[in-house]
């Protein structure tokens, strides 16, 4: 089978024949990059549908079968016998961590869960009902002005030590976000506790009485981490490596991936699903909102439906469904919103405007609904998913650095403005 493919240019006659590239794994893609020498042309592809950004070796999806590897690990798997810790080791190291290499993680990741307490007074500065996204943007961010002389993103060290400080720093600053909104003292992580334990102790502890860490909580949490973990080139993924391209700092970098996965239309969407549910209300409701999401003429869509890779089920979903369930059982909650969830679900999933579109509820779809019962707030949701998704982060930045080869990310576009004219003086206009 031949390994190239030939573009004619059907006005001229002139062809390229272009390499085909080949992963491992899924759909082979034609490599462009001498397209535009050789015939003058360029692609266009809004929305990067048709277009890989880059090779990776850390996370495969097949949309179609409903699959996702992580470094070839099916998520059920990791799901059902990992840890998140050990699924960042796994994401960022390419392997699983052996007994000892297992422990030194963990023990890395927990000495560096405090932040600087100059960073209390910019958290200060936030008024006390600023969204905690706005807040994690700004001072994640600014964690780069505390740690200035470890940033290289050329030293292996530096790359490193940066990964271990964000994936443990994280939880400290989003449970911060979270005391500042509700006017609390911030809590010091305790080296004593797991990762997920440590951040519900300082988003729930108080000094004035004991904290008692629900076990089954944290398990919950670590497993929503773990689902969470990493996507590939998502949004944010491909926003962190389009800015890790120009050479930016990797704090710099994964703060630009926390903006992007703040809106609805990514890791927003979890937030807005459970603004949905309440809007729905009632099971009685339901028709009325898959109406809703099918007219054209309203801009209403049913927040946790459909996405741009899974054509079948999400495979998080599949397993977050079952958590929530499992989970408002262990904690004795009942939610009317998870019957409203059902309800829905069970409508679209039978509509041929669902089928035909291929729109299966994603991993948000659920996920809302678990934080809920573990009494996270709602405006919390999307600092949630920044947490767990560090980890993908920083692996794809530590990928993208440790090839070595960076080229900036630049791509081009169809101008469609006004073509070349003269400037008119202010009094002639
Ligand atoms: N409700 C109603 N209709 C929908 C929905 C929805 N949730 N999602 C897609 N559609 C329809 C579109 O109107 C379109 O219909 P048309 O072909 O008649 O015009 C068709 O399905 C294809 O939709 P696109 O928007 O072209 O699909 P795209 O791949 O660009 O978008 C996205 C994917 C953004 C996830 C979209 O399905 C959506 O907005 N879903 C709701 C938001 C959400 O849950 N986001 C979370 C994604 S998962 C994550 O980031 C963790």
């Amino acid at each position: 089978m031949s390994n190239t493919i030939a573009i004619v240019d059907s006005r001229n006659g002139k062809q390229a024949d272009l390499p085909i590239v080949s992963g491992a794994l899924g759909d082979p893609a034609i490599d462009i990059a001498k397209l535009n020498k050789e015939l003058g042309l360029f692609t266009y592809d809004p929305g990067f549908v048709s277009t890989c950004s880059t090779k990776s070796a850390i996370t495969f999806i097949d949309g179609d079968q409903g699959v996702l590897l992580y470094r070839g690990y099916p998520i059920d798997q990791l799901a059902q016998h990992s840890s998140f810790l050990e699924v960042a080791y796994l994401l960022i190291h390419g392997d699983l961590p052996g007994p000892a290499q297992k422990t030194e993680f963990e023990h890395h990741v927990t000495h560096h869960t405090m932040i600087h307490e100059g960073l209390k007074l910019f958290m200060n500065g936030f008024h006390y009902n600023a969204h905690p996204m706005a807040m994690m943007v700004g001072i994640a961010g600014s964690l780069a002005a505390f740690y200035h002389d470890s940033l290289d993103p050329e030293d292996p060290q530096h790359r490193m030590i940066t990964a271990i400080r964000l994936i443990a720093k994280m939880p400290t600053l989003a449970a911060a976000c979270y005391k500042h909104s509700v006017g609390q003292p911030y809590v010091y992580p305790k080296n004593n506790l797991d990762y997920c334990s440590r951040f519900l102790d300082m988003m729930f502890g108080v000094p004035a009485e004991p904290y008692e860490v629900n076990p089954i909580a944290a398990k919950a949490l670590d497993l929503l981490f773990i689902l969470h973990a990493d996507h590939e080139q998502n949004a944010s993924t491909s926003t962190v490596r389009l800015v890790g391209s120009t050479g930016a700092n990797p704090i710099a970098c994964i703060a630009a991936g926390i903006a992007a996965l703040w809106g609805p239309a990514h890791g927003g969407a979890n937030e807005a699903v459970l603004k949905m549910l309440n809007e729905i209300g009632d099971k009685s409701n339901v028709a009325r909102a898959v109406e809703r999401a099918k007219d054209k003429n309203d801009n209403f869509r049913l927040m946790g439906f459909g996405h741009r890779v899974y054509k079948n089920f999400d495979p998080r979903a599949k397993i977050i469904r079952e958590m929530c369930h499992k989970v408002l059982n262990e904690l004795g909650i009942h939610d009317p919103l998870l019957d409203v969830a059902m309800a829905l679900e069970e409508v679209a999933l039978k509509d041929d405007y669902f089928v035909e579109r291929k729109l299966y509820p994603n991993v948000d779809f659920y996920s809302g609904i678990i934080y809920k019962a573990l009494k996270i707030p709602v405006e919390m949701f999307t600092v949630m998913f920044a947490i767990a998704r560090t980890a993908g982060w920083i692996a794809h930045w530590l990928e993208q650095n440790a090839a070595g080869d960076v080229k900036i990310g630049r791509p081009r576009q169809i101008y469609v403005g006004p073509k070349s004219r003269d400037y008119v003086p202010l009094a002639q206009r």
